[in-house]
């Protein structure tokens, strides 16, 4: 029964690879901003606490694009394997890994959930002592090294905890969470980020209640998941923000009443427009999902005085400070930054995987496009034009 199960999604009989280095396809990124190369490369077995996967699809995240184009100085680490949503099955598990087997179904988590440290065990945080996600790092965990090389053996750089854009890839057990197997892997693809960090910033760090009022900035997939929770929390207006007019059809499907275009603002401040599209005291909460600093300013001066709660989604790569006085917060807006929605992933994420197979958040419209893996570089163009909410790689 077993051997079928794993033939069913094409992994190598064990023999063929347990315990030994897999030569396989990787997307290399070589230099910023210059195509991803598709290439041979090899990755090593996982290690103590490892897991080897088996890339079934792979998706490209706002995040993957700033660190292909090198925005960040100390990001710049190449030759690097990109990628960090993904979903599939494991094909080998390094000693001591209890939780996960050969031919579990799974999806990577960018930040991890050793369950054993203090932060772990604290209900007030879902970042992890050892497995946090920290964009610099390129190397494992474990022992500084990479589990990658080139045919000649040079190393080739992590990315995430995860470098999800390649036939194998090795991840610390801590970022990797079983999936039901009933559960259609393809769409489990968008819990490895986007859906879930939009999700979580609505039901985890925000906790949105029935009739509130939204402002969403950015509606990529980070941002139409903040619609899609918090249409499904009952919010009563839910306010649209983009400079691109496009998304605005999407949009609508899940969940915007109210759509601005900033560009189209010119008489007033974004964040006046809103107040007076609230009745003149702005929303209960707003959601940064681009990583602007202006955008997130005018996103904090949206919310209502009194108890308006402000959630940074989107990474802000500049250096550049956020300009706030502290006196303003004496004014009873609350501001706060949350990564992966809050969701402890190893724990909680089956839990989000099983609401989405009810139609709790429906996951079928942030599939826009879907391409073969040799495509990866049109769908990271899709994605800079602005065309695409998540364009789906099958490997
Ligand atoms: N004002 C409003 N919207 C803007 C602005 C702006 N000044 N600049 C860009 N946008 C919009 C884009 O038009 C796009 O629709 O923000 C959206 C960003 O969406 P994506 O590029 O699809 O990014 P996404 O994957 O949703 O991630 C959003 O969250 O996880 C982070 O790193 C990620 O910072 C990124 C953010
Ligand atoms: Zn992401
Ligand atoms: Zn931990």
């Amino acid at each position: 029964m077993d051997s079928f199960h794993y033939e069913s999604v094409g992994l190598p009989s064990p023999s063929e690879t347990v315990g030994k280095v897999i030569t396989c396809k990787a997307a290399v990124a070589w230099s910023p901003g210059e195509p991803l190369v598709i290439e041979e490369i090899k990755v090593d077995p996982p290690q103590k606490m490892e897991v080897r996967i088996k890339i079934l699809y792979t998706s490209i995240c706002h995040t993957d694009l700033s660190a292909w184009q090198g925005e960040n100085e100390r990001q710049r680490s190449f030759p690097r394997i990109l990628g960090h949503e993904a979903s599939g099955v494991i094909e080998s598990v390094g000693e001591e890994v209890e939780d996960l087997k050969r031919g579990d179904h799974v999806v990577p988590i960018f930040t991890g959930e050793c369950g054993e440290c203090a932060y772990c065990k604290s209900d007030k945080t879902n970042l992890c002592e050892k497995f946090r996600v920290n964009p610099f790092r390129s190397v494992m965990v474990s022992d500084g090294k990479t589990r990658f090389s080139t045919k000649e053996g040079k190393p080739i750089f992590h990315f995430l905890n995860t470098s999800t854009f390649t036939e194998y890839t090795v991840l610390d057990s801590a970022c990797v969470v079983k999936i039901d197997s009933d559960a259609p892997l393809k769409k489990m693809t968008l819990l490895s980020c986007g859906v879930s960090t939009g999700v979580g910033a609505v039901w985890n760090t925000a906790k949105v209640q029935s009739g509130s009022t939204v402002a969403i900035f950015g509606l990529g997939a980070v941002g139409l998941a903040v619609a899609e929770a918090a249409r499904g929390r009952g919010a009563s207006k839910i306010i649209g923000v983009d400079i691109n007019p496009n998304k605005f059809i999407k949009g609508k499907a899940m969940g915007i009443t109210d759509f601005i275009n900033p560009k189209e603002v010119v008489d007033v401040r974004l964040h006046q427009k809103i107040r007076e599209m609230t009745g003149g005291g702005g929303v209960d909460y707003s959601f940064e999902c681009v990583g602007n600093l202006d955008v997130l300013r005018e996103a904090f001066s949206s919310t209502h005085d009194g108890w308006g709660l402000t959630v940074i989604l989107g990474i802000h790569a500049s250096p550049t400070l956020f300009p706030l006085h502290p006196m303003e917060l004496f004014d009873g807006r609350r501001i706060v930054g949350t990564i992966f929605g809050d969701f402890k992933g190893k724990s909680q994420l089956p839990l989000l995987a099983h609401d989405c197979m009810c139609g709790k958040v429906n996951l079928d419209e942030f599939i826009t496009h879907e391409l073969p893996f040799e495509k990866i570089n049109d769908a990271f163009r899709l994605l800079v034009d602005g065309k695409s909410l998540r364009c789906l790689i099958h490997l």
